[in-house]
This record gives structure tokens, C-alpha cells and sequence, in this order.
């Protein structure tokens, strides 16, 4: 693995070569490349390498027959885009023998041998070529299960993606690939083509990366968040149009804050944590415990009386009279918790409650959460 530090980053290929954690295994590949990389050096950018260890936990896919597969330089020829590119991703530099685990293409796009020689024999004849195209799994063509599949066949231990057929985004067709990019070469990186165009976006606009680097740095996502999400996701892009929400626009925090989007099998609507257990990470002050709780906060949770996309009203409660937001569960109603202050019109039951309870969140002085 290239784990070469901050000096290799920016250099040429060939630094791997140099690093003492090189991989021998890995030599003839490197040599292939160090060639290319003098043609165009411009192009030598590398993933960087990450300062803590890595959070995906995966396995290598054993490689029974080793003469299906061929090495990535075969491909150079007629998918010069796509072999460059993952150069200079991790998928390219595994250290994992080479003999006994499949690395390059095949890892992902599965034995490569028949059609890579299908194609070298079938040039010139269209109606052959298209025929060896066939013969290799390609992502565009395959149902998004089987398409994840291959990823997963790594990708299984690692905290979130190990739940991925278990997310709602699995259950309705999204794929690896319909957020990742493998190649950027597919990726159509336009911002304004994205969503509606909200009047936010002229007051705002998120510093982005170049889109290289966004890609190797941001986990190889087809688009910085939160457009990459924005795409399907529209009306939570109106949402956070409204006056009041979480700076998710402006790019000062983002969706993965708050959600996983790999699944999760302990939260509903793939929190990263249940409930309000998601928002208490950064607002610690309301999270307790407290020795007088308000029971709404961690029965209802913070969504009862928030939208944490974004609302009109201020605090994005979800109400805009709070006292209404009080009165939806404090409704005298029988077996229901009380209104304490008698009829409607009393001084108490006129203008915000939280006039007088403050410690809305709970208290540690007040049963009652007047302080
Ligand atoms: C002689 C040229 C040639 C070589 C060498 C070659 N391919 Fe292809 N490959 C093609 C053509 C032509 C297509 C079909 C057109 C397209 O979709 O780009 C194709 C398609 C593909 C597809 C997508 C299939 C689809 O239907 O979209 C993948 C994946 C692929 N090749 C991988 C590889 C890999 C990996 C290698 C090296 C081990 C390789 N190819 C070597 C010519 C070649
Ligand atoms: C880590 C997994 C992975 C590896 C390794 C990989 N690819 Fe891909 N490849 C993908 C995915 C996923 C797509 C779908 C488009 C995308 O993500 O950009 C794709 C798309 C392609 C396509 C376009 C046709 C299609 O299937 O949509 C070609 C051609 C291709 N890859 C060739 C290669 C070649 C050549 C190599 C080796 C130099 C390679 N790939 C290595 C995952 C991979
Ligand atoms: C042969 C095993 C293997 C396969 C197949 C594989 N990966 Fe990986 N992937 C890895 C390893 C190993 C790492 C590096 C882990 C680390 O050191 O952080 C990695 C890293 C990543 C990363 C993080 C890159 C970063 O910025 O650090 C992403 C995203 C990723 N893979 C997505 C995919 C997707 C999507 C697919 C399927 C198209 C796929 N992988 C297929 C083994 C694999
Ligand atoms: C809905 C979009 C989406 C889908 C689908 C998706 N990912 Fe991701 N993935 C992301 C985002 C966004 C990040 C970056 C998370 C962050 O910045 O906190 C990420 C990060 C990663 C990482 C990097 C590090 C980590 O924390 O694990 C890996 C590896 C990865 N994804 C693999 C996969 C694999 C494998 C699949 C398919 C099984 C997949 N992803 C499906 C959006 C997606
Ligand atoms: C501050 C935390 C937070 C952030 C940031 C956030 N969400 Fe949410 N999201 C939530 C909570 C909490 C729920 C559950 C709402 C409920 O229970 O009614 C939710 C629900 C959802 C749902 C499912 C329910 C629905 O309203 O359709 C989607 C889809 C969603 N979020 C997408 C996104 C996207 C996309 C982003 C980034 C643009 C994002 N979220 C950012 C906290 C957040
Ligand atoms: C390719 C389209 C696509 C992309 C990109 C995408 N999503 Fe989704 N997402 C969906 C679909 C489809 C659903 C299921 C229907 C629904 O709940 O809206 C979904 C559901 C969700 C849910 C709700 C889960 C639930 O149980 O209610 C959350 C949260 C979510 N996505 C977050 C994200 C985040 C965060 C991103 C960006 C990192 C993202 N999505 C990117 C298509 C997408
Ligand atoms: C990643 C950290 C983070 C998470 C997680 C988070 N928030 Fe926030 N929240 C903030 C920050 C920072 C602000 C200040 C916002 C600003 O001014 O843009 C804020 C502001 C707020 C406000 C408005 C406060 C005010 O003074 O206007 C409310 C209400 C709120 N968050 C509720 C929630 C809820 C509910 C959740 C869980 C669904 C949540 N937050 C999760 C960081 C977070
Ligand atoms: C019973 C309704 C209710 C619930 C449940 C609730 N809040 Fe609030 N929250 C309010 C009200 C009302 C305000 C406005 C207080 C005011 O007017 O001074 C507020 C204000 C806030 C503020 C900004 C002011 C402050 O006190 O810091 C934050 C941040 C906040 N809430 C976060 C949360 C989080 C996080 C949760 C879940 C753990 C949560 N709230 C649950 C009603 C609620
Ligand atoms: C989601 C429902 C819900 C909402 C909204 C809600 N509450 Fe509550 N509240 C409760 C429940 C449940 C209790 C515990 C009642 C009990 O023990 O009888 C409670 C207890 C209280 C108590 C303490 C009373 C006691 O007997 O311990 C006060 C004060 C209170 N709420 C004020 C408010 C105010 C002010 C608002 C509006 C900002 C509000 N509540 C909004 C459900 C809610
Ligand atoms: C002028 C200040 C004030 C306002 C405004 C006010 N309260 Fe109170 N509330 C109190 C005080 C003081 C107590 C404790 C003494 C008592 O029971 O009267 C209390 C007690 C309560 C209790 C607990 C009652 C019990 O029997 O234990 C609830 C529930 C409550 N208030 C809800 C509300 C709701 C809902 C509103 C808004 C519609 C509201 N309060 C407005 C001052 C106020």
C-alpha cells in the first residue's frame, strides 16, 4: 500500500517505487506506469494519503485461476480514460500478493482475459466488438444489486456498507456507483444542472475543489456533497432554502453529518444515531441527562418539535406560534398530558410558554422547566 506521506502526495508515480512499505509484488505494475507518467506528468495526482487508519475493513477476492486475468496495461489501448484515472486511486496500489488475490480491472469488472483478447481479434468488425463487450461485467448494464455486489465483495466488513442491502437506498435501486465514481470519466460534474435552482444559490456558493480533487480527497463521489445528494434528493433542497435550517447549503456542514448513506440497521431514515441521540453529538447542552427531563425530548425526539432541514420558523421549530407546538401533546385531553394553566385565555396561555419554561430541554433545578 502507498502509505508514502505528505512529500510523495504530489509526485510522480514512481515515488512508490522509493517508498520502504513498497510492495515488491507490485513492481511490474509501477514500472508500466512510471513510462506513462513521464509522457504526462500533469496527470501524476494521487489520492493523499489518510492520516488515520483506514475506516473500511475489507477482504481481498481470491483468485483461483490466475490466467483470467490480465494486468491493467492490456486495457490502456482502448480505455485509456478509465486505466488512468484508477491509477491514481487505493484500488490501484493494494498491497495484497498479487498471485493469490485478484488486483487491477479485475477486481472490480471481474476475469478480463477473454474479452480483452475478444476485442484485440474483433477489430474492425463492429458487429464482433459488441459482442466482446459482453463479455466483461460492466456497471452501466447491471441491476444496481449486482452492481454493489462487486463492491461488497470487499467492502463487507466495514461499519456502515456491511448494512447497505438493508438501506433505503439499496431497496430502491441506488447503487455504489450512483454516488461513487471509479473513473471520473462518466462523472458530469455541472452544478447548475443540478436540481432546481434556488434563489439560495445566488447568495451562497459552497467552495468546491476542483474536481479532481474533490474526487480523491471527498471518498471518490461523483459530486461534492450536498449537490450529490441534492440530485434525488429535491425536496430536502427546498428544505434547506427555507430561512432557518443547518448550514448544509452553505458547505459549512453536511448531510453525512447527520446521515449515513451506506445504512444502518440501529436508526430510522439512516441516522447516524437513533433519534436524538443524531443531534446531540454538536448540541450537547440539550442532550442531558438532566435530573428533571422533558419527556418529549427523548420520546418524540428532537424532531417533534424541530425540522432539522430547515423551516420557516425561527429555531426551525416546526411551529410557528410555539405555544401551539406545546399544545399539540399538552392537550387536557383524558389520559393525555395536561394544560395546566386552565382555560385558553389565561395570561399563561397566551403568547410562548417558553416566556416562563425555559429549560425547555430539561431542567436540573425544576420539575415544572421554569429554570
Ligand atoms: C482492443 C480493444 C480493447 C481492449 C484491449 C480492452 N477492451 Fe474493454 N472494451 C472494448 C470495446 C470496444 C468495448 C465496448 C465499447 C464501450 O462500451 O466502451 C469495451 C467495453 C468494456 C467494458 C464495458 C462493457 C460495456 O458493455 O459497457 C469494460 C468494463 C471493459 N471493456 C473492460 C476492459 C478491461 C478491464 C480491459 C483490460 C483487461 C479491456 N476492457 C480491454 C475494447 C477493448
Ligand atoms: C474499484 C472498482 C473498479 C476498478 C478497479 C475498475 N473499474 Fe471500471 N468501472 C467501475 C465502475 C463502478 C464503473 C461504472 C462507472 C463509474 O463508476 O465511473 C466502471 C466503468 C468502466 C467502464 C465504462 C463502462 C461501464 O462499465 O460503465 C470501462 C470501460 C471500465 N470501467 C474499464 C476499466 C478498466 C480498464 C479498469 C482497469 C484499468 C477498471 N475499469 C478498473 C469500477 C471499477
Ligand atoms: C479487491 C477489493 C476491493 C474492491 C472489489 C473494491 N474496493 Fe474499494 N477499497 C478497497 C480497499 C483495500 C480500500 C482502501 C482502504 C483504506 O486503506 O482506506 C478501498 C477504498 C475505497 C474507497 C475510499 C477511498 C478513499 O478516499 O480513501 C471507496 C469510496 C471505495 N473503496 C469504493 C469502492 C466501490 C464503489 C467499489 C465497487 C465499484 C469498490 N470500492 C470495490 C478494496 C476494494
Ligand atoms: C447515496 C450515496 C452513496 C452510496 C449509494 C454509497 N456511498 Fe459510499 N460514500 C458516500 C458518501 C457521501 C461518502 C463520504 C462520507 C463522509 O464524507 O462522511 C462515502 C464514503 C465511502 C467510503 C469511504 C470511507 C468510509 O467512511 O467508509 C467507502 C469505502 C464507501 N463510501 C464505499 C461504498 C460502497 C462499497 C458502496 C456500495 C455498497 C457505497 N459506498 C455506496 C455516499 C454513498
Ligand atoms: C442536522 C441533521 C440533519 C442533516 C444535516 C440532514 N438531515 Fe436528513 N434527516 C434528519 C432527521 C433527524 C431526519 C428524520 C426526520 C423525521 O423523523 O421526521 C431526516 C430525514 C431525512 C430523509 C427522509 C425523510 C424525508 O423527509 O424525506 C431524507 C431523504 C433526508 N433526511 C435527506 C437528507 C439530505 C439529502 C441531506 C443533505 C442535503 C440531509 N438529509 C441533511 C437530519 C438531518
Ligand atoms: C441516485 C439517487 C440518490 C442519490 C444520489 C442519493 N439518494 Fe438518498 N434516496 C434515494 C432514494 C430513491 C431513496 C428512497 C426513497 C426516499 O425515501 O426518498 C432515498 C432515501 C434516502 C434517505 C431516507 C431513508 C429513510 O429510511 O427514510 C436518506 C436519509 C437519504 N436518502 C440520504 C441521502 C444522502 C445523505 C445522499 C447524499 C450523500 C443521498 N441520499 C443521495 C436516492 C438517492
Ligand atoms: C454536526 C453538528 C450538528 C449536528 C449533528 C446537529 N446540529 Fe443543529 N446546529 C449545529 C450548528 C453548528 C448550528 C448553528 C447553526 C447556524 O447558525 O448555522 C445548529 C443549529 C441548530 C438549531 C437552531 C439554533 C439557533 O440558535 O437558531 C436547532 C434547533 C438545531 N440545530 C437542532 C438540531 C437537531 C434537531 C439536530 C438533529 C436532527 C441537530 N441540530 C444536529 C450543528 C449541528
Ligand atoms: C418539546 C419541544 C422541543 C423538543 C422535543 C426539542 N426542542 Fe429544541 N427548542 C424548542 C424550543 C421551543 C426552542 C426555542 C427556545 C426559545 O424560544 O428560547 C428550542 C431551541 C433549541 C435550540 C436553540 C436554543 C438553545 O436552547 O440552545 C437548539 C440548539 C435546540 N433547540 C436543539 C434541540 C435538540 C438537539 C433537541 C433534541 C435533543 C431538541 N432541541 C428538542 C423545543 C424543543
Ligand atoms: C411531543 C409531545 C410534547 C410536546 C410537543 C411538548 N411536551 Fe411538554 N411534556 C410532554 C410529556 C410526555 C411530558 C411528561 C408528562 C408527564 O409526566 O405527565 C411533558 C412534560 C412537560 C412539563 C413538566 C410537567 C410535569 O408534570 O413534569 C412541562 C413544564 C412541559 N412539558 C412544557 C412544555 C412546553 C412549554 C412545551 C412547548 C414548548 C411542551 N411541553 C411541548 C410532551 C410534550
Ligand atoms: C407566566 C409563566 C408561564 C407561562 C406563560 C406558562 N407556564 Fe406552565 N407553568 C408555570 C409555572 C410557574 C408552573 C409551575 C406551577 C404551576 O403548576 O402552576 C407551570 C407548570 C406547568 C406544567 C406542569 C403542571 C403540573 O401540574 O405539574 C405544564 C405541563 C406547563 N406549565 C405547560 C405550559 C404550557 C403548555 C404553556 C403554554 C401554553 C405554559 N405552561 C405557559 C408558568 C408558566
Amino acid at each position: 500500500m502507498s502509505r508514502t506521506g505528505a512529500a510523495c502526495r504530489h509526485r510522480f508515480n514512481f515515488c512508490h517505487a522509493l517508498s520502504p512499505t513498497f510492495s515488491f509484488a507490485l513492481i511490474p505494475f509501477s514500472l508500466g506506469i512510471t513510462i506513462l507518467v513521464t509522457v504526462s506528468p500533469c496527470r501524476a495526482q494521487k489520492q493523499p494519503t489518510p492520516s488515520s487508519p483506514p475506516s473500511v475493513a475489507w477482504k481481498g477476492i481470491p483468485k483461483p485461476s490466475p490466467k483470467d486475468y490480465l494486468s491493467p496495461d492490456r486495457c490502456e489501448d482502448c480505455h485509456r480514460p478509465e486505466y488512468l484515472e484508477f491509477d491514481k486511486t487505493v484500488h490501484a496500489h493494494l498491497a495484497i500478493p498479487k498471485q493469490k488475490y485478484v488486483t487491477g480491472c479485475g477486481m472490480c469488472h471481474g476475469p478480463d482475459r477473454v474479452h480483452t483478447e475478444a476485442e484485440e481479434a474483433a477489430r474492425g468488425n463492429d458487429a464482433k466488438m459488441a459482442a466482446a463487450a459482453k463479455l466483461i461485467f460492466s456497471f452501466r448494464t447491471a441491476n444496481p444489486h449486482d452492481a454493489a455486489a462487486h463492491c461488497l465483495a470487499c467492502h463487507t466488513t466495514s461499519e456502515h456498507q456491511q448494512f447497505f442491502s438493508e438501506s433505503a437506498h439499496a431497496l430502491h435501486g441506488v447503487a455504489c456507483n450512483s454516488c461513487h465514481t471509479m473513473h471520473l470519466v462518466e462523472a458530469a460534474v455541472n452544478p447548475e444542472q443540478v436540481g432546481l435552482a434556488f434563489t439560495q444559490a445566488e447568495y451562497y456558493s459552497v467552495p468546491q475543489l476542483p474536481v479532481e480533487n474533490q474526487w480523491l480527497h471527498d471518498g471518490m463521489l461523483k459530486q461534492a456533497q450536498p449537490e450529490l445528494c441534492y440530485q434525488c434528493h429535491a425536496t430536502i433542497q427546498a428544505n434547506f432554502a427555507l430561512p432557518f435550517h443547518h448550514r448544509v447549503p452553505e458547505g459549512l456542514m453536511k448531510c453525512t453529518d447527520c446521515h449515513t448513506p451506506h445504512g444502518t440497521i440501529t436508526a430510522a431514515h439512516q441516522l447516524n444515531q437513533p433519534n436524538w441521540q443524531a443531534c446531540v453529538k454538536c448540541h450537547i447542552e440539550v442532550g442531558g441527562p438532566f435530573v428533571y427531563e422533558h419527556a418529549a425530548v427523548k420520546i418524540a425526539g428532537c424532531v417533534g418539535c424541530h425540522n432539522p432541514h430547515g423551516s420557516v420558523n425561527h429555531f426551525m421549530l416546526v411551529r410557528r406560534e410555539t405555544r401551539f407546538l406545546c399544545l399539540q401533546c399538552h392537550t387536557g385531553f383524558h389520559g393525555q398530558t395536561r394544560v395546566p394553566h386552565g382555560p385558553a385565555t389565561t395570561f399563561e396561555n397566551e403568547g410562548d410558554c417558553t416566556r416562563c419554561h425555559i429549560a425547555i430541554h430539561g431542567s436540573n433545578f425544576d420539575p415544572d422547566l421554569v429554570h
